[in-house]
């Protein structure tokens, strides 16, 4: 099963995010294959890194973007985030310990919660960037 399959669904119609949580999804998938293919532990622990430095760019991205555009949701958008951060840095050292149960749990958590974060808070923001963008050109 893909449990990360970027679809037309998880848009938020703002290309440079979306390209980012393409990324996101598509390096979260090969984990999850390598995971299941019972890759050697080398080459899993280099995509999970991988994975956390992606994930990590693309967060310290939107906050910037919520920033310099004063975006009104900011902080509850932000706690999102930092609940994401807080989640991921538990694991770091268990994955990193060789518990490939741990790292599937992982994977688990992260499909569930970008499904939900970029459903709701991700489209907000979009919608938000893509009226500052109209204004702008106005
Ligand atoms: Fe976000
Ligand atoms: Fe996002």
């Amino acid at each position: 099963m893909r449990l990360f399959k970027w679809t037309k669904a998880n848009a938020c119609f703002v290309p440079e995010i979306d390209d980012e949580h393409r990324s996101i999804y598509r390096v979260a998938d090969e984990l999850h294959q390598s995971l299941v293919a019972g890759a050697p532990e080398f080459a899993i622990l280099e995509i999970f890194h991988r994975l956390i430095a992606t994930a990590e760019d693309h967060l310290v991205h939107e906050e910037g973007l919520m920033r310099s555009t004063r975006y009104s949701g900011r902080a509850w958008h932000q706690q999102q985030h930092d609940t994401l951060r807080k989640r991921l840095r538990q694991f770091v050292p268990i994955v990193e310990d060789g518990d490939r149960e741990a790292a599937v749990a992982l994977i688990e958590f992260l499909s569930k919660w970008l499904k939900d974060h970029t459903a709701l808070a991700d489209r907000m923001l979009g919608a938000h960037l893509r009226n500052q963008d109209r204004l702008h050109a106005a």
